[in-house]
């Protein structure tokens, strides 16, 4: 079957390959998928570039997400049978709960779903939803649960009225637009282009700042609450904007420790958060669980995930390319 692979201890997008690889047969508790999308995430993008947390050090296919058939399944599998839709969880495997020790990521560590074919312990799999198409369904494994811990799960659940601001108009970004606007939230962006903001208004967002032109973002927000803040921050930027962050969430609200996208360098004191009795949640994608909540809120809603563009498996790098020029709005996705 065709695959994409990343060679070990890659920096640079030549670290991207094609490649050959067997098809894969069932273990007994095993599932396989013929894919037919997968979608990029940020992540992806740093573990090809060598700017993850750990490098590989063996081929491995990339990506964490991706929708399919089902083709195949083993004798002691009871959740899918040949011909079902279905969608690949982040983690393998994480249920519910606390996460468990052993569980690892697709996409490094374990070979992840840019192949024609993936085969997954049935845990690893939830049904398709079927409203969406299977390019829509496969932007969901990873950022779809990130979103929504962020909003639902972490600390408060966000409320009709709340405001939410959302760093950046990525993956990520965008889901949690589309699942705070579902339960009744405003929603202001930032970004670091006026066109992405007009895209982002014309998805519900009801104000966008450019933390390109206003390096003093949280002002601009605080003034669009009229000095409140906001009740929740999906903190994508990390420690170079958490400070910000900090200052501009409000009385009892919550900023949900999301990315790295602006960089190692930077300080922040969560004293700012003391007296307004504002709290602070790290977030680790989700289990399956929430994978599975949203996808109810997904199609109770009739939501759209937000594709920025498609490329074929043969011109898989050619996404991982536009990735890397920033101009892409929502997800990137690859179909087989
Ligand atoms: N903790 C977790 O569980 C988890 C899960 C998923 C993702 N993440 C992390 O979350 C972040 C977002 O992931 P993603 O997949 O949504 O990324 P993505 O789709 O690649 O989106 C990145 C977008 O973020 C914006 N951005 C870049 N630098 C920024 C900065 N300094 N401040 C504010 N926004 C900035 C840009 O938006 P504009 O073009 O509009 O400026 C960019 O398009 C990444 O750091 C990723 O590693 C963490």
């Amino acid at each position: 079957m065709k695959a994409w692979e990343i060679v070990p201890n890659s920096t640079s997008l030549d670290g991207l390959i094609p490649a050959q690889r067997p098809e894969p047969k069932p273990g007994p508790r095993d599932v396989v998928v013929r894919m037919r999308a997968a979608s990029l995430n940020y992540r992806d993008h740093a573990i090809i570039t060598g700017k993850y947390r750990y490098p590989l050090d063996h081929n491995t296919i990339p990506c964490s997400d991706g929708a399919g058939e089902v083709v195949a399944v083993g004798p002691s599998v009871t959740r899918f049978k040949p011909g079902d839709r279905t969608v690949s969880t982040f983690f393998q495997v994480w249920i519910d709960g606390l996460p468990p020790k052993n569980r690892k990521a697709l996409g490094a560590p374990l070979d992840g779903t840019l192949a024609e074919f993936v085969s997954l312990d049935e845990d690893g799999w939830v049904p398709m939803p079927p409203s969406l198409t299977f390019e829509e369904a496969a932007t969901l494994s990873c950022a779809g649960p990130t979103a929504w811990n962020a909003l639902m799960n972490a600390g408060a659940p966000i409320k009709p009225g709340n405001t939410v601001l959302c760093l950046g108009t990525g993956g990520v970004s965008m889901f949690a637009l589309q699942f705070a606007r579902a339960a009744g939230a405003r929603v202001i962006v930032t970004s670091s282009s006026d066109e992405k903001i007009a895209r982002a208004r014309s998805l519900g967002a009801v104000a966008g700042v450019n933390y390109k032109t206003h390096l003093e973002w949280q002002k601009e927000v605080l003034s669009l609450t009229d000095g409140q803040g906001v009740d929740c921050v999906i903190e994508n930027g990390g420690i170079a904007t958490l400070q910000r962050s900090f200052q501009c969430v409000g009385w009892g609200g919550k900023v949900a420790l999301i990315g790295v996208l602006g960089g190692a360098q930077g300080s922040a004191n969560p004293h700012d958060l003391m007296f307004k009795l504002a709290s602070l949640h790290g977030i680790g994608v989700g289990s399956r669980a929430s994978l599975e909540q949203l996808i109810q809120a997904i199609e109770v809603n009739r939501i759209k995930p937000i594709i920025d563009k498609v490329f074929p498996l043969d011109h898989a790098d050619d996404a991982f390319r536009l990735q890397s020029s920033g101009g892409y709005f929502g997800k990137i996705v690859v179909t087989m």
